[in-house]
């Protein structure tokens, strides 16, 4: 009998890590988990502690850490900080480090649980997007797998199964196109934030549910898929197909195209990254055709959704600039869900903080850091001037 392998769940709180833990325990023949970690949930790790009965967990704040510390008692080791999450990727007792982490946050930690030589299940599509050059070039070096959960990498990815990616002619990724899809541009700035969370076809955290609004979420996926299959930009496309039946296609030099479909539901994606390139039966429903009755397809409204156009244009410059259009993002969506920001100023803040940057090539972490930081404070700057003008936003 093979030994089961051990897998850290970075973010285990939050949407992916839940479907994690799900996939897991139906796989629990084959895997085991050795750590979990939250931000601030502490009641909700405590019921998968329970559960899954890991070696330890990472509380962000030491605050919170330190009572589930005295209440478990010594039976689960309590870290706490980055510095806890840095640490347990590195264990012995990790095989497979999942990052489910949110934002710029997961960046450390993947980066180190590849210097140790873990296998990666990525969902933070974030740490590919600010740091795709350095982790890539680790990955290589160290020999590790780096699998993607993301829906639409995870169906490249089965896309290309069998195929010279000499032969890949386009990636196609796909986009439900949100919940403003068919709203008029000239009524974006009235979007409150309930409306802006209210996605058609998805369940997934606040942030990713933001940036399917603003379809910046796509817009992170072509830098993503850049990093992970070393397409150029050029031939990575965005077509809105609204029924989130097919995840994306790849199309080769042949004119021929692969298409992988499924229900909307990322433990299809999370199993595969976790088992590939074997596939579990039994991880999802089936897709009903009759029920379904049509899949339709149209290219994206750049000039509706600027922050896809700003992705592009931040990948096309390279070097920080990837980094910085996530800051301002980040920022930028952070006061938006705090009901300081109009839906608007999302885009107008990070063209803002993509052209106020002198961006640097042949990063490294530091330089990515930096990037991060100041297009982080420039945005809250901006945005704190702009209150200043408007008054307190009333978007709810
Ligand atoms: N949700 C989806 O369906 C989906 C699909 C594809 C890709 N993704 C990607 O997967 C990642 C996770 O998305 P999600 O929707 O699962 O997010 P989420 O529901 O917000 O969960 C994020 C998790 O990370 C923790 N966390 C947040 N900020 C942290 C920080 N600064 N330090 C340490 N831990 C932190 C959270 O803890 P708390 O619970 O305490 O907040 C939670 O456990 C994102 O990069 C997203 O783009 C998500």
């Amino acid at each position: 009998m093979t030994r089961k392998k051990n897998i850290a769940v970075l973010g285990s709180t939050g949407s992916i890590g839940r479907s994690t833990l799900e996939v897991v325990r139906n796989l629990h023949d084959r895997f085991q988990i050795t750590y979990l970690t939250t931000r601030g949930n502490v009641d909700l790790l405590r019921e998968q502690i329970a559960l899954f009965h890991p070696r330890g967990v990472v509380v962000l704040d030491e605050q919170n850490a330190a009572p589930l510390r005295a209440g478990l008692n010594g039976t689960v080791e309590v870290l706490s900080g980055t510095e806890g999450l840095e640490e347990v990727v590195t264990r012995s007792d990790v095989d497979i480090v999942l990052c489910s982490l949110v934002g710029f946050a997961g960046l450390r930690p993947t980066l180190r649980a590849v210097e140790a030589g873990k296998d990666i299940a990525l969902a933070n599509k974030e740490t590919l997007v600010v740091g795709g050059e350095i982790i890539m070039r680790r990955v290589r070096e160290q020999k590790v797998r780096l699998l993607p959960v993301d829906s639409e990498h995870s169906a490249i990815l089965q896309c290309l199964q069998g195929e010279d990616p000499a032969a890949i002619a386009r990636l196609i990724l796909t986009a439900s196109g949100g919940p403003f899809l068919r709203l008029d541009r000239t009524r974006f700035g009235a979007i409150t934030k309930a409306q802006a969370l209210n996605h058609p076809t998805w369940r997934m955290g606040n942030k990713i549910t933001i940036d399917s609004a603003t379809l910046m979420n796509k817009g992170l996926e072509v830098i993503e898929a850049h990093w992970l299959f070393g397409v150029d930009r050029d031939r990575i496309e965005v077509v809105i197909h609204p029924q989130s039946i097919i995840h994306s296609m790849v199309e080769f030099v042949d004119g021929s195209i692969k298409a992988q479909l499924g229900v909307p539901d990322m433990k299809i994606p999370i199993a595969y990254a976790l088992t590939y390139p074997e596939r579990p039966p039994g991880v999802s429903p089936r897709v009903d055709f009759g029920a379904l009755r049509e899949m339709t397809f149209f290219p994206p409204d750049l000039e509706k959704f600027r922050c896809l156009a700003l992705a592009y244009r931040a990948l096309e410059t390279g070097g920080t600039a990837p980094a910085v259009l996530n800051a301002a993002n980040e920022a930028a969506v952070e006061l938006f869900l705090e009901e300081r920001l109009p839906f608007t100023e999302i885009p107008a803040l990070i063209e803002e903080a993509l052209a106020a940057h002198a961006p640097v090539f042949h990063v490294t972490l530091e330089d990515l850091v930096r990037a991060d930081r100041e297009a982080r404070d420039r945005v809250f700057q901006r945005a704190a001037a702009y209150s200043r003008m408007e008054g307190p936003h009333a978007s709810s």
